[in-house]
């Protein structure tokens, strides 16, 4: 087949958070079943423009509507960890992809919907043929009533079918209605024929409802959490939309890019190691306790970890307590995380001061990619407690480097931790401690169970840690799963054509 992806980010070129290691990921496993596979991202001036080979700009320019007029577009075309990317770079007076950031724009809704327009005008004017169209989040669902509306409908394009996987539905994109009209999108018919009419400001426009209604396939980042978000409770308002489109919705567990995240040949370690050998491990530990200041008198001391961006959804206030309940249980205390709601990274930068040369606790708060993969490595414990999680890719990544996970129970987590306390789930499949009730009891009672098998049964452990690293995360399976959705949505296409 070929595929191509639409989004706002990708590893390790454009990285906010697990999307772009989602784009990545699955893109290089579906380029390794023999798929051509192709992303297209806007350029942003903050990429790490090292990690792109052979960027050059295609001797073309591509005009895309916008705003009642034409605007041109240069287009780069690179190489990503062995992937061709397009990158849309549109001279508009606003500067889209100027802004020194991702996201948290003022006029994200503008700069977003430009770019999914401009991604198909690329695609119609490179007369390119994809099989299938994949967009991510509200960002890129603008495509998928784009596609249909205006460039199937014109005739410019009919060979694809669109996918549209929401990574998060608490991030709608819901805007002022006239604010579509913009990308050219018909609003009027839109809100009439209820499509992208929010469903609970019914003057308001809801990307994501309309990628919903619009695709051909609709998928979420793991089986649990998509049956969170068909009911009231966890559909932050789409529910019954996704009721609706039960059809074509499914849940699909995220994998890892095992290359990215691999502890025998990780290029960030300074000891390489693998589940046969933890040797390595324990050098890191060391060494990065050295390196940041932390008391290493004793080797048996557990190290816990936390590597996340800093919002509500992720349980602030459970990784807030889970660094006292750390440190009176014996433990060390790592925290890798920034965030974008300022009163919150206000609180962390306080509780760091707090902690100022501690000799159990640090708290980095920043985003640091090398020092993400020490701390994995150099951890024993990894704690997620989510209020809700889509997926998660922390805890998948914390059980490959030997790290064990604590865990709430929600979204992906529940889908890729099981308690090893849990007798319902067969023994070979427990490889973490969960919890459920998102307060302070259920984490302590989980950290504690952890303590107690960590300093009381050193055998038990070090076989858990083993059974951890040896478990496949990689995109092999998920990747497969994609291929099937893509291929019965391809024979669909040809079966109705014919
Ligand atoms: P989300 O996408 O909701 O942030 P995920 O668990 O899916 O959560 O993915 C988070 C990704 O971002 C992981 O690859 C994690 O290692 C990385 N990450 C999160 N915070 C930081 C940070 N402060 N520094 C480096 N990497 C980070
Ligand atoms: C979102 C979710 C996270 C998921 C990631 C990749 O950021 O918050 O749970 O792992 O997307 O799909």
């Amino acid at each position: 087949l070929n595929i191509v992806h639409i989004a706002a980010e990708m590893a390790p070129v454009a990285k906010v958070g697990g999307l772009g290691d989602v784009v990545t990921g699955l893109s290089k496993a579906l380029q390794r079943n023999g798929h051509l596979v192709e992303i297209i991202l806007p350029k942003y001036d903050c990429m790490q423009y090292e990690r792109i080979t052979d960027l050059k700009a295609l001797d073309v320019d591509m005009h895309s509507y916008f705003d009642g007029q034409l605007f041109k577009n240069k287009i780069w075309v690179g190489t990503v960890e062995g992937l061709p990317v397009y990158f849309v770079e549109p001279h508009h007076p606003a500067k889209f992809f100027w802004r020194g950031q991702v996201y948290g724009e003022h006029d994200d809704f503008k700069r977003f919907s430009f770019f999914s327009r401009a991604a198909l005008e690329f695609l119609h004017q490179a007369g390119k043929k994809p099989d299938i169209i994949h967009c991510h989040d509200w960002q890129t669902a603008f495509v998928a009533p784009l596609y249909w509306d205006i460039y199937v409908a014109r005739g410019f394009m009919n060979s694809a079918r669109i996918c549209f996987t929401c990574h998060n539905f608490e991030h709608q994109g819901t805007a002022a209605a006239s604010e579509l009209s913009s990308c050219g999108l018909d609003v009027h018919r839109l809100m009439r024929a209820d499509r992208m009419q929010d469903n609970s400001a019914h003057d308001k426009i809801n990307p994501t409802k309309g990628a919903i209604v619009y695709s051909n396939i609709v998928t979420t980042v793991s089986p649990t959490y998509a049956q969170e978000v068909c009911t009231a409770e966890g559909g932050h308002g789409l529910h019954e939309t996704l009721n609706y489109h039960a059809m074509k919705f499914v849940g699909i567990l995220n994998g890892i890019d095992a290359d990215a995240w691999n502890p025998c040949t990780d290029p960030f370690l300074r000891f390489q190691y693998n589940a046969d050998d933890l040797q390595g491990k324990a050098e890191n530990k060391d060494a990065l306790r050295k390196q940041l200041k932390l008391s290493s008198s004793d080797v048996s001391q557990p190290v816990v970890a936390c590597i996340t961006r800093l919002v509500p959804q992720k349980g602030v206030h459970l990784i807030r307590h889970a660094i006292y309940r750390t440190l009176e249980l014996g433990g060390q205390f790592l925290l890798l995380g920034s965030s974008p709601v300022p009163h919150i990274q206000r609180e962390f930068e306080g509780i760091a001061k707090h902690f100022q040369n501690h000799p159990h606790v640090q708290l980095l708060l920043k985003y640091d990619e090398a020092l993400s993969h020490l701390i994995y490595a150099a951890s024993d414990m990894f704690i997620v407690p989510s209020i809700f999680e889509p997926c998660g890719l922390t805890q998948m990544i914390a059980m490959r480097y030997g790290s064990v996970p604590i865990v709430r129970r929600t979204g992906g987590l529940n889908d890729s931790v099981f308690d090893v306390d849990d007798d319902t789930i067969p023994l070979q499949y427990r490889n973490g401690f969960t919890f459920l009730t998102p307060n302070e009891e259920g984490l302590n009672g989980a950290m504690e169970r952890a303590f107690d098998c960590y300093m009381n049964r050193h055998e038990v452990w070090q076989q858990l840690v083993q059974k951890d690293m040896r478990i496949d995360f990689s995109w092999g399976s998920s990747a497969a799963q994609y291929e099937d959705l893509y291929e019965k949505a391809v024979a669909r296409a040809r079966a109705a054509a014919s």
